[in-house]
This record gives C-alpha cells, structure tokens and sequence, in this order.
C-alpha cells in the first residue's frame, strides 16, 4: 500500500497489521516499524462500528485516512455478516473528509445536514447555518 509524503510527493510503501482492542479491533498502518495512522473499530451487529480513527502524521503523509477507511470498507463487502460501516463525527472539518469517503449523515437532522454538505462540496464559500452542526452519527 502506497502512501504519499505532501512535502516531497514521494511515496512510502506501507503495510496493515491488525490487533485486537478491548472488544475489538485496532488496524494499524505501518511505514516499517513506526505506525503512522490507526483506527478503532468493533462490530454492532451487522455494522462494522469505528471508534476512532487517526492520521498521526497528518503534516507529513496524506492518504493515511483513506487507505485505513477503504480498508474496512471492503472488510465490510466481504463479510456477508456486515451491511454497514458507522461512526460518530465529533469535528466539522473531519466530516469533510467522512463525506468524501461515502459517509452519509444518519439519524435525527441527517438531512439537513447531508443538504448542507451537498452546499458546501459545490460552493466552499456556503454561508454556515448557525443552527445546523456538521457532527454526530454518520453510515457508509
Ligand atoms: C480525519 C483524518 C483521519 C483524515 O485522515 P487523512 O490521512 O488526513 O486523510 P486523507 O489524506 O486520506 O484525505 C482524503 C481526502 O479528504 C480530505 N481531507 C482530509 N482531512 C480533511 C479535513 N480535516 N478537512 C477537509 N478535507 C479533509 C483530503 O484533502 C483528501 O482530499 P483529496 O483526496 O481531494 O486531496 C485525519 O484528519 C485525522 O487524523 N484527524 C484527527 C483525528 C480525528 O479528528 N479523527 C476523527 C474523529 S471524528
């Protein structure tokens, strides 16, 4: 697996190790030995449930996040146990980057707030609404 470096736009040759985590699972993204992202995950029933998930050299290597999301995403396809993938978005700038990898608002507000993420991804200029959060429940 490819990640690439922003400053230099080389690209780092990675690999996945998976332990488990409390009642679950924790992927780890490896550059050699030093782990550069990881995320959280568990399953809740027919969903694959993740916790948390972080690039923990965001300043320095880009495609982290996407290559650990499109990892249980075809996870989740292969398991004919799994229908879905979930999270709770805590940060506004994060579900930007949940939106991009096919994640939909789920739940009470959903559709306004998958509305205004529509708004936003063709005007980055949108107004924001003082009453509408880009946070909370979020499914692919
Ligand atoms: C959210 C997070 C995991 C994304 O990982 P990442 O490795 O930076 O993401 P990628 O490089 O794979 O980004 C994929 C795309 O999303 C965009 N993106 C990523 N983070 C973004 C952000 N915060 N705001 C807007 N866009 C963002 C990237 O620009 C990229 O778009 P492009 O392909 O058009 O260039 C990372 O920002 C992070 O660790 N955040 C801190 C921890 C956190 O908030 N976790 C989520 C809690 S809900």
């Amino acid at each position: 697996m490819q990640i690439t470096n922003r400053r230099s736009q080389e690209s780092l040759e990675c690999t996945l190790d998976t332990k488990p985590q409390g009642s679950g699972s924790k992927l780890s993204l490896l550059a050699g030995i030093k782990e550069i992202g990881h995320v959280v995950y568990g399953e809740q029933g027919s969903d694959l449930r993740i916790r948390w998930i972080e690039n923990s050299m965001k300043s320095t290597y880009k495609g982290v996040g996407s290559a650990l999301i499109d990892t249980l995403k075809k996870q989740c396809q292969q398991n004919p146990r799994l229908t879905s993938v979930s999270l709770c978005c805590m940060d506004e700038d994060s579900a930007v980057f949940f939106y991009n990898k096919g994640f939909r608002f789920d739940g009470e507000g959903a559709s306004s707030k998958n509305t205004l993420m529509d708004n936003l991804q063709q005007n980055p200029n949108f107004p924001m609404p003082d009453d509408i959060f880009l946070m909370g429940e979020m499914k692919a």
